[in-house]
């Protein structure tokens, strides 16, 4: 398969973590005779810093017309003023508003393996295999009116929490398309004793799972949501809920599996077309020394592969070489390792656990 892949390192450990990413996709593309064009782009910090703008137009361009996108993470210290003008996150921010990617996939699954470095009991994590999808270009991240005004000499400032029906119903719709294919469950997440927002999410989650009779629909406040996330995490499949309030559980859940590091997503939309990105941000106090973990964004290429390019048993063996890499006590500092690889160290053991393994 012939592809372009564009890869949008950005800042903070970003860098060091796609390119364990990329050294996963080109062993992948020399595996499997595929050809894979790598052009690299700048976004976030990197980009305000070479180009004025955290998402220069040649970066969007570059994305627009790819098979798929992998970054690294935006955002650091030295962006960090309130008063700036522009922000690292407002590229990432653009990139998803401009490409329409509407949903972000953040699959969490506890492997034995890790099992020991979450701060819950094995018990209750023992089967944990969850997918949170959050709605990504919508709600209080893109509605207006916002801003900052001075109301009656005090300083003010107004975020709106706005969805319309089609904004919900399609990425509703996309989670009972996952559940059906999982475990047939899709709970709903929202705040309806509150927000009228939630009010009409949960009369169009109601809509749409009547289209999907195998699958159960539920329905769950916030606050109660993100209790019955470390209380009982196993009672989730599909977990659908708006912009924020998946970017908080999607957090919370990392607990789960011992290490944010591990946690990849997919930001994408109805066409092939994603965005693929470790959920970990851009970890500023370790960055530069090499010790990242880079499973995170390993697991996104292994997202990447299955759902930009159709490459399911690439994906999987991807999956499979990290498990076995795991399994062969391959441990980066978050994942408690003494000694621990290096960022560098736990690419390479993920890309030879690949190369014993015959292709099919
Ligand atoms: C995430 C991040 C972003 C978000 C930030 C960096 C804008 O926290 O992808 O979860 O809030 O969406
Ligand atoms: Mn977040």
């Amino acid at each position: 398969m012939d592809a372009r892949i564009v890869v949008l390192p950005g800042d903070g450990i970003g860098p060091e973590v796609v390119a364990e990413g990329v050294r996963l996709l080109r062993a992948v593309a020399d595996r499997h005779g595929h050809h894979f064009v790598l052009e690299e782009h700048p976004i976030g910090g990197a980009a305000i810093a070479a180009a004025g703008s955290p998402l220069p137009e040649s970066t969007l361009h570059a994305c627009r017309t790819a098979a798929a996108v992998l970054l690294g993470a935006v955002g650091g210290p030295p962006w960090d003023d309130p008063n700036a003008p522009v922000r690292p996150e407002d590229g990432l921010l653009a990139l998803r508003r401009e490409l329409g990617l509407y949903a972000n996939l953040r699959p969490v699954k506890v492997l034995g393996e890790l099992m020991e470095g979450s701060p819950l009991r094995p018990e209750r994590l023992q089967g944990v295999d969850l997918l949170i999808v959050r709605e990504l270009t919508g709600g209080l991240y893109f509605g207006q009116p916002r801003g900052r005004e001075v109301v009656d000499g005090q300083r003010t400032a107004v975020d709106t929490l706005k969805y319309s029906e089609e904004e919900i119903r399609r990425v509703v719709q996309l989670a009972f398309e996952f559940a059906a294919q999982r475990r047939k469950l899709v709970t709903s997440v929202d705040k309806a004793n509150v927000l009228e927002s939630s009010r009409l999410w949960r009369q169009v989650a109601q809509e749409v799972s009547t289209s999907f009779p195998g699958v159960r629909l539920e329905h769950q406040l916030v606050d109660a949501a993100a209790m019955r996330l470390v209380s009982n995490p196993r009672a989730f499949d599909v977990i659908v809920t708006e912009n924020l309030f998946g970017d908080i559980l999607s957090d919370e859940a990392s607990v789960l599996v011992g290490s944010l590091g591990m946690l990849p997503s997919a930001s994408i939309r109805a066409d092939a077309l994603g965005v693929y990105e470790p959920v970990h941000g851009s970890a500023p106090d370790i960055a530069g020394q090499g010790i990242a973990n880079p499973l995170g964004a390993i697991l996104s290429v292994s997202m990447l592969l299955r759902h930009s390019l159709g490459l399911e048993q690439e994906a999987a063996e991807v999956e499979l070489a990290v498990e076995a890499a795991l399994a062969g006590g391959a441990r980066t500092v978050d994942l408690g390792g003494a000694p621990a690889l290096t960022t560098a160290q736990m690419g390479e053991a993920v890309v030879s656990r690949l190369a014993t393994r015959a292709p099919a």
